[in-house]
């Protein structure tokens, strides 16, 4: 089953996926951004600020989507795009929503967006282990790491990558 309607890539990691949340995905807007900051400073602790999210919904190629439930926003993704690598920069689901499918109904609809061609990479603390669940849940595997790439504790960053069908 394509539960998100994705082809080839990301399908099979997605019909094993939680069942998909009832909020909806759009595109995410400037006037989102207060509830976005809002999320983000209870999801990080070295929370975006105001311009990162500014600068990224200036990219015209750039995919940045809000998951929303009766006009309140949820969730968040960014992922930008660097020649033909797609790169996840940011995801975050309001602390109490989450464990309700939202994120991975965000990442489905990324999957649809960046299509089967393109190839998805992104960065997360190897403390984070719910994020790395649900990551190695959708079909990404680590491949490597960035020394010391976070700024407030030294901590390395775990690299993944979205792996082909298969692969
Ligand atoms: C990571 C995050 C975005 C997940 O959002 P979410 O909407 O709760 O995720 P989902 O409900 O789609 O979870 C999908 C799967 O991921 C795994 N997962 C998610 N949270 C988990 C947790 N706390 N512990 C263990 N596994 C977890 C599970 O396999 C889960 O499926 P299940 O609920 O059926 O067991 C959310 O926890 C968050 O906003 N964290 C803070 C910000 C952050 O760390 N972002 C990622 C930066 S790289």
């Amino acid at each position: 089953m394509r539960r998100f309607g994705v082809t080839d890539r990301g399908s099979a990691a997605l019909a094993e996926a939680p069942a998909a949340a009832p909020v909806q995905i759009r595109r995410l807007g400037y006037g989102d951004l207060p509830a976005v900051l809002a999320i983000e400073r209870r999801a990080f602790t070295t929370p975006w600020s105001l311009a990162m999210f500014v600068l990224e919904l200036s990219k015209p190629s750039g995919i940045c989507l809000a998951a929303s439930d009766d006009g309140r926003l949820v969730g968040y993704l960014i992922c930008s795009r660097y020649a033909d690598v797609w790169h996840l920069m940011n995801i975050a689901v309001a602390p109490e929503r989450r464990r309700e499918g939202i994120a991975t109904t965000l990442l489905g609809r990324m999957l649809e967006l960046t299509g089967p061609d393109g190839r998805i990479t992104l960065e997360v603390r190897p403390s984070n282990r719910p994020a790395i669940a649900m990551y190695e849940r959708l079909g990404f595997r680590a491949a490597g790491n960035r020394r010391r790439y976070y700024h407030d504790n030294g901590e390395d960053a775990l690299i993944m990558w979205l792996e082909e069908p298969g692969g």
